[in-house]
């Protein structure tokens, strides 16, 4: 039977192995993925540098978060602050792939630039990802989207050598049990996944600090009514989503004109297929409320109930 020690053991073995005295540059974003593949190179005891790279693309005080939990289990990280270069290079396009491809690219120049002398790259890439953006896709209409650790300029390093994936065999469940027995906090562990891309895929359109904004206070408003309920951990993912298109309500006693947010929710083993999740009206009436009276900018709120497939979790 398989277990998940002598599963442990090997990858620490095999890290060890590859990596030999390099140093391996290790980007984290604070999912577990990537908490659990950083933890890992910690546990490994190999020379490793853990980089938080801000895309400027982040929830509501996630960089704060994110340090603070990495504090809580002594692994060292370094923080980048690149979201004005992420805002600039994303500024007035509007193609999903091409934002993707943007944000992808970035990613890897502004780790290069921070740690230039870095031979090795590790990535928490799982199974789910080497498979959704296969390369050897039997037809073009099956490689559904570029996930961000799948781009060229990594396949270029991966043709180098120069790229170290240890979860790739990995679904979620068995990621989180990894953790679990590498000790991580099971508040960590059990966080929602989280995009690479980050909020940029729940931004159709324009990506801009004023959209961003917006999505960050909805997003907080129903993440906090899902945890003071408990349905936090009943469901896989759950976020808001602008819907930048603009119609007419009634605020105050003055006409408004504004765009919609959509709050999204669903259940899934792997990611590969999703439900969305009957929440409590209650919930959505409260998270609802709070919105239309506290977020500026948004005067209509929307659930989705789109299962994957047709629809993917996020919008892009
Ligand atoms: P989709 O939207 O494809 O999402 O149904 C499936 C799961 O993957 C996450 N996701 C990503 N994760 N980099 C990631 O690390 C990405 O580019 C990316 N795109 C989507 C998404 O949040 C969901 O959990």
């Amino acid at each position: 039977p398989f277990r998940i020690e002598d599963f442990k053991k090997e990858l620490l073995d095999g890290i060890r192995e590859t990596v030999g005295t390099k140093q391996v540059v290790c980007g984290v974003s604070g999912g577990v993925d990537s908490t659990v593949l950083a933890v890992l190179l910690h546990e490994a005891g190999v020379n490793m540098r853990a980089i938080f790279v801000d895309h400027g693309l982040m929830r509501k005080d996630e960089g704060d978060e994110v340090r603070n939990n990495f504090h809580r289990m002594g692994v060292p990280i370094e923080t980048v602050d690149a979201s004005e270069r992420f805002l600039t290079a994303l500024a007035g396009v509007t193609e999903p792939e091409k934002k993707r491809e943007i944000i992808g690219n970035l990613f890897i120049d502004v780790f290069w630039d921070s740690v230039g002398n870095a031979e090795l790259l590790a990535q928490g890439t799982l199974y789910p990802d080497v498979i959704e953006s296969a390369s050897n896709a039997k037809s073009k209409a099956s490689k559904i989207k570029t996930h961000h650790n799948r781009v060229d300029r990594i396949l270029e390093l991966q043709a180098q050598g120069k790229v170290l994936e240890p979860l790739a065999e990995l679904f979620k469940d068995e990621v989180r049990a990894l953790g679990t027995s590498l000790g991580i906090p099971h508040d960590i562990l059990h966080r929602h996944p989280f995009p690479g891309p980050g909020l940029a895929v729940r931004c159709p359109g324009e990506v801009t600090e004023e959209r961003l904004e917006i999505i960050r206070n909805c997003d907080a408003i129903f993440i906090g009514h899902l945890k003071e309920s408990g349905w936090y951990d009943r469901v896989w993912q759950a976020y808001a989503g602008l819907v930048p298109v603009k119609t007419v309500g009634v605020k105050g006693d003055e006409r408004s004109y504004e765009w919609a947010i959509s709050l999204r929710a669903v259940i899934s083993e792997d990611a590969m297929t999703a439900d969305w999740v009957e929440l409590p009206y209650s919930l959505l009436r409260e998270t609802s409320n709070d919105i239309l009276n506290g977020v500026k900018g948004i005067n209509r709120v929307l659930y989705d109930v789109s299962t994957k497939p047709p629809a993917s979790i996020e919008w892009e």
